[in-house]
């Protein structure tokens, strides 16, 4: 029975309300009143009382107000900042080794199963339905070097209702698992074209980390980011065997942080995951370009990285968000990362007593606001703010 009206309201919804501010990081609002557009995007927001003049005001019909029971709530959808969609099929196995070696037995050799378009269709279906299920509206994916299933992964979540940025995985240097990886202008070709072909959600360019990409590849991405403005994810500074080795690789840079700032794919919407290891002096670096990080406790614990020190990077002010980073992390939910980055801050304040462990509600922002402010494009050290639309994203079943 429920009708769309000359104001557009589609739904309107009246509950409690438990959300993040720029100014709290929880809020409650008791028996308050919601309405949402044709387009899924909320239109107000103002106290259940009000009901009847909204009624009247905005066209809908209060019998169709959606109630929520008693003990029930509202919450914004959360955001999955880093997640591998092509490692879902072994989540939960294969963490008993550190990162490069964990990514030479495991990932490299199923990533590479995914030239099997049924193989992929059927993975990224369970992947998404998934993590919608855990209530990530908003994720941002790493898929694999190929491009059509790349883009399979973009048309699932679109069809299922989920935003999305999906990366198809670019790398051109594999030495251990040499048949997974692209050759240079395959890489760069393939960018292209997925680029432009992408028909709904966004795509988000994807170096997989300085180790598996040349200095060619990294120049060519960062150019294909700059010149169609798209958004960039990679991988940094996760475990100390890693920075050792892009040292050795990039000796000419002057950190981690420094590779992919001269590549041109240190933006402000670049989404860097996991930084563990970062020094004050690359943060201050994030901080400048505004590039976010994406924090991910599951898998830094699982793969031994290291403990990201959240304070730290609070205190340069680096955009952050919560991230699962499937299969590194044993779990496809946001509200279990939650969890986890409480936990690892406690680890850090028994080691060191003069840090404030995080609290529920800062990592509560963190899942929400956090995440959709390291996806938006704006810059903290130029005194930006995030745009409206990024601010509140509905959970909606269907
Ligand atoms: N660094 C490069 N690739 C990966 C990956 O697939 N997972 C994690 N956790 N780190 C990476
Ligand atoms: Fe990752």
């Amino acid at each position: 029975g429920r009708h769309d009206t000359a104001a557009g309201i589609a739904r309107v919804y009246r509950g409690s309300f438990v959300h993040s501010t720029r100014d709290a990081a929880l809020e409650i609002l008791n028996d308050f009143v919601l309405g949402v557009d044709k387009s899924g995007k909320i239109t107000f927001i103002e106290e259940g009382k009000n009901v009847d003049r909204l009624a009247q005001e905005q066209g809908f019909n209060t019998a169709d107000v959606e109630n929520l029971g008693p003990g029930e709530f509202f919450m914004p959808g959360m955001v999955d900042t880093h997640i591998h969609a092509s490692q879902y099929t072994y989540m939960g196995t294969a963490l008993d080794l550190p990162l490069l070696q964990w990514l030479n037995t495991y990932t490299f050799p199923v990533e590479s199963r995914y030239r099997d378009l049924k193989f992929a269709r059927d993975v990224y279906t369970k992947v998404v339905k998934r993590t919608l299920r855990n209530g990530t509206t908003t994720a941002c994916y790493f898929a694999t070097i190929h491009t059509d299933a790349s883009l399979l992964l973009g048309q699932i979540a679109d069809d299922l209702g989920q935003r999305a940025l999906v990366g198809k995985v670019c790398m051109d240097i594999n030495p251990m698992v040499p048949q997974y990886k692209e050759l240079l202008d395959e890489s760069k070709d393939e960018t292209l074209r997925w680029v432009l072909q992408y028909p709904r959600v966004k795509p988000v360019v994807t170096p997989r980390f300085a180790v598996s990409c040349s200095s060619s590849l990294l120049d060519a991405l960062g150019e294909i980011a700059r010149s169609s403005g798209l958004h960039i994810q990679s991988h940094i500074s996760e475990n100390k065997e890693e920075v050792e080795l892009v040292k050795q690789l990039f000796p000419d840079c002057l950190s981690y942080t420094d590779v992919y700032l001269k590549h041109g794919l240190l933006t402000d919407k670049t989404v860097m995951a996991h930084g563990c290891h970062l020094t004050d002096e690359e943060l201050k670096i994030f901080h400048k370009n505004g590039a976010s990080i994406s924090h991910c406790p599951s898998s830094n614990i699982s793969l031994m990285s290291g403990i990201l020190n959240v304070r730290n990077v609070q205190k340069h002010k680096v955009k952050l968000g919560l991230g699962t980073d499937v299969a590194g992390g044993y779990s496809a939910s946001i509200l279990d990362a939650v969890r986890r980055a409480i936990d690892t801050s406690k680890v850090l304040t028994i080691e060191h007593p003069q840090l404030r462990p995080l609290t529920f509600e800062e990592v509560f922002w963190l899942a929400t606001l956090g995440g959709s402010e390291g996806m938006a494009s704006y810059n903290p050290s130029e005194g930006n703010l995030p745009p409206n639309h990024f601010r509140y994203v509905l959970f909606h079943s269907s």
